[in-house]
C-alpha cells in the first residue's frame, strides 16, 4: 500500500513508529505493506517512490526538526507536488485543523480524491468545514474517506455508532468530546481556579497551540458535525452548531453544580438542536468522567443509551485509529 503522509507532528510520527514496530505482523496477519512514499511536514518534504525508511524518517525528523534533510533534495516537493506527480494509493492526513478555511488539509484531500486516492483524515477541518461535499466527492471518484481518528482518537466512537449499532436507529447521542476542557473542568471541581487549571493544561501539553480550538468549543463543535453527519444522516457543517466554551464557567458555577451531586462538563449533544456547551451532569450518570477522559452516550431506539468511554487523543491512540482505516481500506480493496 503506496502511502502519502502530510503532516508529521507527533500522530504522524507515531504512526510511522507503529509501522517500523509492527511490520512483520502486519504483513501476516493482514497482508498489509505499507509503503511511504512521501511526507510533507510545515517545512518540506521527503520522497521515495520505492518506500522511505521508517526509522530514518523519525530519526530526521527529530535531528532537524523537518523531514526536507531526509535526502539531498534542492528543491522539496509541496504535498500538492506530491500527491500530483508520485503514484500513491492512499493519503494519510495529519495537518493541523483550521475551521476558518481547512487549509492545507483540504486541497490535500480534493487532489488526492480527484487522482483516486483514499484518504484517511485524523485532520478535522475539511470534514468540520465540508464535510457533505467532501462525501460527494469520495463517492464520485469512488474513492473511500475514512476518519476513524476524528472523534475519540484511539477510542472507536464513530466505528461503535456506525458498526456495532447499525440496524438501531440511533435518536440522540451527547457526550464530553474535548479532554482538555474536561481536564480543566475536573481540576475546577477540586479548586482550582479557572486560570490555574489552564496554566496546568499548558503545562502538560494538553491544550491545542490554538487555545480557543479548545476554550470556545471549537474541538467539540467540529467532532459534533462529524458525528451528526455521519452517525445521523444529516448535512450539516460549523455554523450549524450552537457553540459555546468554557471561558464563563466560574467557580462559584461548580460549586452550585457540587451541591447538585453534579459537575459541570462541556457537552455536545445531538437532539433536535446541535449544541455545545457547558451544563450540570449528575455525578452518578456515566458520562461524568473526569481528567482527559471523553465519553459519549448514543441513545437508540430499542437498545436504550449506551455510553463508550476512553482517552479522545493522543499521539499512538490517533495513530492506531488511522491504522484501523487502513485496514478497512486493505479489506475493501482486497474484496474487488
Ligand atoms: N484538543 C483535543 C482534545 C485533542 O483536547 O480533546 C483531540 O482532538
Amino acid at each position: 500500500m503506496r502511502i502519502v503522509l502530510c503532516g508529521f507532528g507527533v500522530v504522524g510520527q507515531s504512526l510511522v513508529k507503529l509501522f517500523d514496530s509492527r511490520s512483520e505482523d502486519l504483513y501476516v496477519k493482514y497482508g498489509l505493506k505499507p509503503r511511504i512514499v512521501g511526507v510533507v511536514d510545515s517545512k518540506g518534504s521527503a520522497v521515495d517512490p520505492s518506500g522511505l525508511e521508517f526509522n530514518k524518517l523519525v530519526e530526521v525528523k527529530k535531528k532537524f526538526g523537518t523531514v526536507k534533510n531526509y535526502a539531498n533534495t534542492k528543491n522539496a516537493m509541496s504535498g500538492i507536488d506530491i500527491l500530483k506527480n508520485i503514484e500513491a494509493d492512499v493519503l494519510i492526513e495529519t495537518t493541523a485543523s483550521n475551521y476558518k478555511d481547512a487549509e492545507p488539509g483540504m486541497t490535500h484531500i480534493t487532489t488526492a480524491m480527484k487522482k483516486g486516492l483514499h484518504v484517511i483524515s485524523v485532520n478535522k477541518g475539511p470534514l468540520a468545514l465540508a464535510f457533505p461535499s467532501l462525501m460527494e466527492l469520495a463517492t464520485y471518484n469512488q474513492v473511500m474517506l475514512k476518519f476513524s481518528g476524528t472523534v475519540g482518537g484511539g477510542t472507536p466512537i464513530l466505528d461503535y455508532a456506525k458498526n456495532s449499532l447499525s440496524g438501531e436507529r440511533i435518536t440522540a447521542f451527547s457526550g464530553i468530546l474535548n479532554g482538555t476542557t474536561n481536564y480543566i473542568l475536573s481540576n475546577m471541581s477540586t479548586g482550582l481556579s479557572f486560570d490555574e487549571a489552564l496554566k496546568d493544561a499548558k503545562d502538560r501539553g494538553y491544550v491545542e497551540a490554538d487555545e480557543s480550538l479548545d476554550l470556545d468549543g471549537l474541538d467539540a463543535a467540529a467532532k459534533l458535525v462529524i458525528l451528526a453527519n455521519w452517525i445521523m444522516g444529516m448535512k450539516v457543517t460549523m455554523p450549524d452548531i450552537n457553540c459555546t466554551g468554557i471561558r464563563k464557567v466560574s467557580t462559584e458555577d461548580i460549586k452550585k453544580a457540587a451541591k447538585n451531586n453534579c459537575s459541570v462538563k462541556l457537552i455536545a449533544s445531538c437532539n433536535k438542536e446541535l449544541v455545545v456547551g457547558p451544563k450540570e451532569v449528575s455525578n452518578d450518570d456515566p458520562l461524568c468522567v473526569n481528567g482527559t477522559l471523553n465519553a459519549i452516550a448514543f441513545t437508540s431506539e430499542h437498545s436504550g443509551t449506551q455510553t463508550i468511554i476512553g482517552r479522545g487523543a493522543g499521539g499512538m491512540e490517533t495513530a492506531s485509529s488511522i491504522l484501523r482505516d487502513l485496514l478497512d481500506i486493505r479489506q475493501e480493496i482486497a474484496k474487488t
